[in-house]
């Protein structure tokens, strides 16, 4: 949700901000903008409605000597996404010039006195506010610009991660963060290289440090980094070395980062489980949660808390934790948890599930939770990432960086690491007969092979694309454990084509949503041979009986569905609980074959941002 960049140091800072924008533009891409700075202190604004190419086209073949550059993606919060509202926001006097990611909660009384006080303003945003706000305390205090940063923060409500640079002292940024993500590369000249996430700086450096909560760094090149919090303690950073490539972060060769990442699924399984898992031993070992392991075992419930897709992958856990470990299980939005005076007892365990590690609603919950006393476990995918840190134990998804804005094998992931949890703790609760367990471990690890070969179902999904691609409404339906799959089916097709989808539970269909079919629904099915077969069979007749178009999700080999179904996608047997992470894929690539033929821009559709980190 909005993606920031800055570079100060001795190489030409463009080519730097661009390619870093780039890198962030799945955060946003409402509008974008940098500002450079020379040495003399002068500050040049670049800044285009639309998408970091339009920006690049602006700023196309204007060399210029500038010493350090800080650059945004927007995903619009307070104003249009247009130029006028477009970061950096520069302030009245032309002094001082910022990237904000976040939102000012209390921006309207701080406008409201910088306009008694003579202050005017050009946009809408909360962004330009806080620049001037910055610049008020600056000239009223008299203080230094990192010390008026601090005090102005002091004064803030809201979330920010921002960079801000003075004129008067060409090449130095100051930098802070509460509740928006900022990483700072320190590269080996020292010059320093700032970002939303890791990502922009990995080409640079690999020695990075992970601004915390409440903290801010003052950056001059050459200089050692100088770390405080708001309240002036001076912190001696822990730096981390990156464990990321950029092959990671390229398309190699596949049209969009979404197909590339549906294809890596079968790797991200397999690094999800690698070393945690050992079929011929018969044990599961998750080294990051062995400590509580006792802990969650005497609890007397779990509550798993995301939102979109994660949140579903929190449904699939409480399926899998409840069946395997007799644990009982509530799946919260992390929006509608934090807002209801929720019930949490400190026997309670909360498992936060995040790819991005960052989401404001999913955080909010978990620090709601904390106060309350409970255990806080994380399942995150971004290392370091404020959920990560915030939780007091947590197993990380190792499904590599997720660029595209749909998420798919962060998906996988975490219902690999839930499957993973929900077995060992059922072994060391003893609800899980042996021979299950071990044919479990078995058939987990097969899981990746399995991937593979529906992958290869890739023409026929295609056809099915061609066909249903004009439909303006899809039902996905599915009972059990696939229930949750059907809702992630559905969210998949409508995020990135458009196209209105819904999920249910299959038999919840003649309760309202069968008043919808006829010939023009396409109702996609998870009908694998386990679940509940006998009764989805049923369900199937019922949609067929009203000219319903069916495309089933089926277990190879199955006759008495593909006698029913229009079309039919075949999957590899496996245990029932392990079909999620075979029946997702086949739904995955459904949506997107959809969306490409529709013509919708598949890595950044409309209106999204992939790391949501304003409520
Ligand atoms: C859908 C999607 C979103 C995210 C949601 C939570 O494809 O990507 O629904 O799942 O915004 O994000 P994380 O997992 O980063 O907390």
């Amino acid at each position: 949700m909005c993606g920031i960049v800055g570079y100060t140091g001795t190489e030409n800072p463009i080519p730097i901000l661009i390619d870093g924008l780039k890198r962030l533009e799945y955060r946003g891409y409402d509008s974008a903008g940098l500002a450079l700075m020379n040495k003399s202190g002068e500050i040049k604004v670049f800044k285009t409605k639309g998408k970091v190419a339009d920006l690049e086209k602006l700023i196309e073949n204007k060399e210029w000597d500038a010493v350090a550059g800080i650059a945004h993606t927007r995903w619009a919060t307070h104003g249009a996404p247009n130029t006028i509202n477009a970061h950096p926001h520069v302030s009245g006097s032309g002094d001082l010039v910022l990237v904000h990611n976040g939102i000012i909660e209390n921006y309207s009384i701080l406008k409201e006195a910088l306009i008694q006080k003579g202050y005017h303003f050009k946009s809408e945003t909360d962004t330009e506010v806080l620049v001037n706000f910055i610049e008020d305390v600056k000239k009223e205090s008299g203080k230094n610009l990192f010390e008026s940063v601090q005090l102005a923060l002091k004064r803030v409500v809201g979330a920010y991660a921002i960079v801000v640079m003075d004129k008067n002292f060409p090449g130095q940024m100051v930098v802070a963060r509460k509740g928006s993500p900022l990483v700072v590369g320190i590269g080996k000249d020292g010059d320093y290289i700032i970002a939303s996430d890791a990502a922009p700086i990995v080409s640079h450096t690999k020695t990075v440090y992970y601004l915390d909560e409440d903290e801010l760094a003052l950056l001059e090149p050459g200089k050692e980094m100088m770390v405080k919090t708001l309240d002036n303690k001076l912190v001696t950073p822990s730096l981390t070395e990156l464990d990321l490539t950029i092959e990671q972060l390229e398309k190699e060769g596949f049209e969009h980062f979404m197909l590339k990442e549906i294809y890596e699924q079968p790797r991200s399984v397999y690094d999800s489980m690698r070393g945690r898992i050992n079929a011929e031993k018969k044990q599961i070992k998750l080294g990051g949660i062995e400590s509580y392991e006792n802990h969650i075992l005497e609890s007397d419930r779990i509550i798993m808390v995301g939102c979109g897709t994660s949140w579903h992958a929190g449904l699939v856990g409480e399926y899998l934790f409840e069946e395997l470990a007799r644990i009982p299980v509530e799946t919260e939005y992390g929006s509608e948890f934090r807002y209801r005076n929720p019930i949490i007892k400190p026997r309670d365990v909360v498992i936060g599930i995040s790819q991005s590690g960052e989401t404001a609603d999913t955080l909010a919950a978990l620090r709601l939770a904390k106060e309350k006393g409970a255990l806080l476990l994380g399942i995150c995918n971004v290392v370091g990432s404020s959920i990560a840190r915030e939780t007091h134990a947590g197993v990380y998804t190792h499904a590599g960086p997720e660029i595209g804005v749909a998420s798919t094998k962060a998906f996988t992931a975490q219902v690999t690491v839930l499957t993973l949890m929900a077995l060992r703790l059922g072994y060391l609760k003893g609800t899980i007969p042996q021979e299950r367990y071990e044919n479990l471990l078995q058939e987990l690890e097969n899981v990746p092979d399995k991937i593979e070969q529906v992958l290869q179902k890739d023409l026929i999904i295609q056809q099915v694309a061609r066909e249903y691609k004009n439909a303006k409404n899809f039902l996905y339906l599915g009972r059990g454990i696939n229930f949750p799959v059907a809702l992630e089916g559905a969210l998949k097709l409508k995020e990135i084509s458009y196209i209105h989808a819904e999920g249910y539970p299959a038999a919840e269909m003649k309760h309202g949503p069968i008043a919808l079919i006829d010939e023009n629904m396409p109702v996609v099915v998870i009908a694998t041979k386990k679940g509940n077969y006998d009764k989805i069979v049923s369900n199937i007749m019922e949609i067929k009986a009203r000219d319903g178009k069916i495309i089933a999700i089926v277990t190879e080999g199955d006759q008495q569905v593909a006698g029913l179904a229009d079309h039919v996608i075949e999957i590899p047997e496996s245990d029932e609980m392990l079909t999620p992470l075979l029946a997702t894929i086949p739904l995955q690539l459904l949506a997107y074959h959809i969306a490409v033929m529709l013509g919708r821009d598949v890595d950044k559709p409309r209106n999204l941002a992939k790391s949501v980190t304003v409520e």
